[in-house]
């Protein structure tokens, strides 16, 4: 699920570090939103890192669109703010802007939580609905003694879990293929394509996300596998193809993968030693596995493939792959494009199905793979 996480000028920002990777851990989208306050303390690169957010995140990002808004830890100020509905920075603006549950984890110094301003202001946010975790009693950062400590990152995340519930895809499993695959030439030499993974890892990710049991069957990544799920690597067609069918119980397939449709019928044994000569390579189709897979999937099994293409001609034979592969979705992208697709964090496609057909405009990964699987969520 997509989770904003507030982040303001206390010495407790440092604990927001652990908050942040918790919540990815759990499988959260999570978007770090960080006060100039708490930039003082920790710096919003820091939270971009943990948090792996794309370079190019959104320039309104005070409008990102979430299941749940956290902050923590929350000063004084901010409470105020909050309280009173000041949007005076891209915290306070997005907190304005969110509809939701909102989680706040209050951290200061024990007289200023209990100054009448600030208990006032916690009573009104909880009038509201504002969920407050903690603060806890201890010891503050200045040797003081009394209440005012920010609650433990397990308890606060454990907070949005609670609030969050079970996923939209709770106790579904969703098989995942993503890369390229490289088939043998020799024992150095390979044919490949340009997949980088990155559809299929994002498609893999908001699936979890959204709380389905997910397994990755990896070709050559480009980028770094997701954590907390598993990934089975699958290098060529054929280890691809009978990894699929060896998991035959899934509910959703999203075959992302770039997979061979051909590759060489003899791999040479060793190295091809140069020569002067000519070398012509004699090609075999590998075994489709969008069709092999259409062809053996039970009621109720969601079939969605991918197809890299060129221009308006490509659109149409993808309309034609959903009765002859006998698959659920097809997604077309334009690979005669350089600014979207192979190598790109960003694609355009249509999610194409038999009753309808969903353009999906230029948008970074992770965004398609969530109306990607927002089709897959309708048929299910
Ligand atoms: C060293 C230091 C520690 C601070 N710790 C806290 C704190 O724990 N809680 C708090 O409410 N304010 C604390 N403050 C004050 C806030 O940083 C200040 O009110 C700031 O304006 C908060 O901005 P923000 O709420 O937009 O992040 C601290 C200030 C300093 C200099």
């Amino acid at each position: 699920m997509k989770v904003l996480l507030g982040v303001t000028g206390g010495i407790a920002a440092y604990k927001a570090c652990d908050l942040t990777r918790l919540l990815v851990r759990a499988g959260h989208d999570v978007v770090p939103l960080v006060t100039p306050g708490a930039e003082r303390f920790v710096g919003a690169e820091t939270f971009r890192a943990l948090a792996r957010r794309p370079a190019d995140d959104d320039v309104y990002l005070h409008l990102t669109r979430a299941d749940l808004l956290v902050i923590a830890p929350c000063t004084a100020n901010t409470l105020a703010k909050l309280a009173h509905g000041l949007a005076d920075n891209v915290l306070t603006e997005a907190a304005l802007a969110h509809r939701g549950p909102v989680v706040v984890a209050p951290a200061m110094n024990p007289r200023m939580w209990s100054h009448p301003a600030t208990r006032g202001n916690a009573e009104t946010l909880r009038a509201r609905g504002v969920e407050l975790v903690g603060p806890d009693e201890g010891e503050t950062a200045e040797g003081e003694w009394g209440v005012g400590r920010m609650a433990e990152p397990v308890d606060i995340a454990a907070r949005v879990e609670a609030l969050l519930g079970p996923g939209s895809l709770a106790g579904r499993r969703v098989l995942v293929t993503a890369g390229g695959t490289r088939e043998p030439v020799d024992a150095v030499r390979f044919l490949g394509n340009r997949s980088s993974g990155r559809m299929g890892v994002a498609l893999a990710e908001e699936a979890r996300r959204r709380g389905a049991e997910v397994v990755l069957l990896a070709a050559h990544l480009a980028v770094p596998t997701p954590t907390g799920i598993e990934t089975i690597p699958t290098p060529t067609a054929e280890a691809m193809l009978d990894a699929v069918l060896a998991l035959p119980d899934f509910d959703v397939a999203l075959l992302a993968a770039a997979v061979a449709d051909y590759r060489p019928a003899t791999a040479i044994s060793g190295k091809r030693r140069k020569d002067d000569g000519a070398w012509a390579l004699e090609l075999e189709p590998t075994v489709d596995i969008a069709r092999s897979l259409g062809a053996q999937k039970t009621a109720g099994q969601i079939v969605v493939a991918f197809g890299a293409e060129l221009g308006a001609d490509g659109l149409a034979r993808k309309r034609r792959m959903l009765d002859e592969k006998n698959v659920d979705l097809v997604v077309f992208n334009d690979v005669g494009r350089t600014d979207i697709g192979f190598d790109s964090t960003q694609n355009e496609v249509v999610i194409v199905g038999r009753d309808e057909e969903v353009p999906v405009a230029k948008a970074t990964k992770s965004t398609i793979a969530a109306a990607i699987l927002d089709q897959v969520e309708r048929l299910l």
